[in-house]
This record gives C-alpha cells, structure tokens and sequence, in this order.
C-alpha cells in the first residue's frame, strides 16, 4: 500500500466512527454553544473532532491538522495537511434535522487529493482520491448532463454574517437562479453539496464565505466525477480563499454569467 492508500483506509474507517459518535449524539443533545449568534458548537462537533484528531495523529504523527474547532493549525512536516469538519450541518442537527454529515480531506500543497465524507442517518461513505475517481458506497460516481441552466437544479449556502449588506445582494443572485432554472436549493451542509454534484444530485452549487474544511473533499469528488470547481471568478478553486463554484461543468460558465457578470 502507498501513502496514500494507508491513509484512506484510516480516513474512512475513522469517517464511520466519527459519524457513530456524531449519532449517539442526535436528537440528545444537551443544548449548544454559539460561536456568533447563529454560528452553533455542539458536544457532538467537539467529541467527533477530538476523535478524529486523535485517530489521525496516532496513525500519521507527521501529518498537519487543521480542523473547525481547533483555532490552531498545524501544517505537520510531512507535506500531507488533513482538513477536518467533524460535523458539517450543526444548525440542522441541533434541530434534529437529519442532513448533516463528516467530512475529512487530505491536501498536498494547498490541493486536496483525498476526500471522504460520511452522512451517518444516510448511511453514504463519499470517497475519492484525485486521479482515482470518486465513488458513493463504492459505487463510481459521476456529475449530471445537465447542459443548460433551464433544466438544472442548483444549490448555495447562506453565510453566519447576516448583515444587510451582505444578504441583499446574495438573495437578489438567489433570485436570479430561481428565475433561471428548475430549482434552488439551501440544504444546510456544504460538504454535502460538493457531493451531490458530484454524484449527479445537483447540477450546481456556489457559495461565498466557505471554509477550508466545508468544501476540501468535495473538490476532490467534483473533478473527479467530471465536474468543476473554480472561484467566482473563473479561476481555480483555492480552498483557503472561502468562494467556490462547483458544477458539473457544462453550466459552469453560464452560471458563473448569470451570478457575477450581470452586476
Ligand atoms: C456550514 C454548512 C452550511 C454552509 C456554511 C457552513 P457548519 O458548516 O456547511 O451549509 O452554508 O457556510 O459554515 O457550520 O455546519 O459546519
Ligand atoms: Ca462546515
Ligand atoms: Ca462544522
């Protein structure tokens, strides 16, 4: 086995167990911290992440780790970064909603090259290794043919700042798209998008002040399903930088139109 392959057999297994820990915790929390005033922390984030921050470190002792509610990074020494989201949908989940998953990626300079995301209520293990495919339940997945924005249904997520002016001009684009295609959708997991696309769920999702740990892994299933992810811009996607586009390519360019070229 190469590095890589030893380290998604850890990934997925420690994905499964973070995601058991996650459901012991549903729908039995004992309340929820705020980070801002509608940014939530639960016992269950916190659990999950000590998990897997200890799993990653006893197996890959070198490796940096950069996780949601860690405030230090570490890059590590080996060159090989995990980026961790032990719980991606809290706000669903604090409410018992039942869309919230686990998500892990590794990246290599600054690109993510493994991504696993598990949606324990689903029982959905999204894995993918860049130059490898991407897969749902082993099973290979692939972006829609979705080639116009007429017909495709499209996915975002709301930021945690709800200022006025941040707000207003996201929903007057929110209102484009609904205008221009099927559908719009705000299902509360970013993680969980960056899936969907990939696995044909959705035709598209944007969003505009992401973090590292909500979209890494996606990427990585995205192009490798034949999709594409870049900034609002066009440009390719930079995980640190908090804006993301990912489609299944043949509405990208069209829909990158329709939300930023028309301002
Ligand atoms: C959030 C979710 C949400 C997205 C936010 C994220 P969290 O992550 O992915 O869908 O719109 O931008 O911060 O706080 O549930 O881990
Ligand atoms: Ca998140
Ligand atoms: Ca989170």
């Amino acid at each position: 086995m190469d590095d890589i392959d030893v380290r998604m057999e850890v990934a997925v297994r420690t994905a499964r167990e973070a995601g058991a820990i996650l459901l012991r915790f549903f729908r039995d929390l004992n309340g929820y911290e705020r980070k801002g005033r509608v940014n939530l922390v639960s016992e269950a984030d916190k659990s999950a992440e000590a998990f897997l921050i200890r799993e990653l470190r006893h197996y890959f002792p070198a490796d940096g780790v950069i996780a949601e509610e860690t405030e230090q990074p570490d890059w590590g020494q080996s060159g090989f970064v995990w980026v961790i989201d032990p719980l991606d949908g809290t706000t669903n989940f604090v409410h018992c909603h039942p869309h919230f998953c686990v998500s892990i990626s590794l990246i290599k300079d600054g690109v993510p090259i493994i991504g696993v995301v598990y949606a324990p209520i689903y029982d959905e293990l999204f894995c993918g290794v860049r130059g490898r495919g991407a897969y749902c339940n082993e099973v290979p997945i692939s972006v829609s043919q979705t080639t116009s924005l007429y017909t495709a249904l499209i996915a975002s997520g709301f930021p945690y700042n709800r200022e006025v002016d941040v707000l207003a001009p996201l929903l007057e684009r929110v209102q484009r798209v609904l205008q221009a295609s099927h559908g719009f959708r705000r299902a509360g997991s970013a993680a969980l998008d960056m899936c969907y696309v990939a696995a044909g769920r959705l035709d598209a999702y944007w969003e505009e002040d992401v973090r590292a740990w909500d979209v890494a892994a996606g990427v990585v299933f995205v192009e490798e399903a034949g999709g594409r992810c870049t900034d609002l811009n066009g440009r390719p996607c930079d995980i640190f930088k908090g804006k993301v586009i990912a489609s299944n390519s043949h509405i990208h360019d069209e829909l990158l139109a329709l939300l930023f070229d028309s301002q």
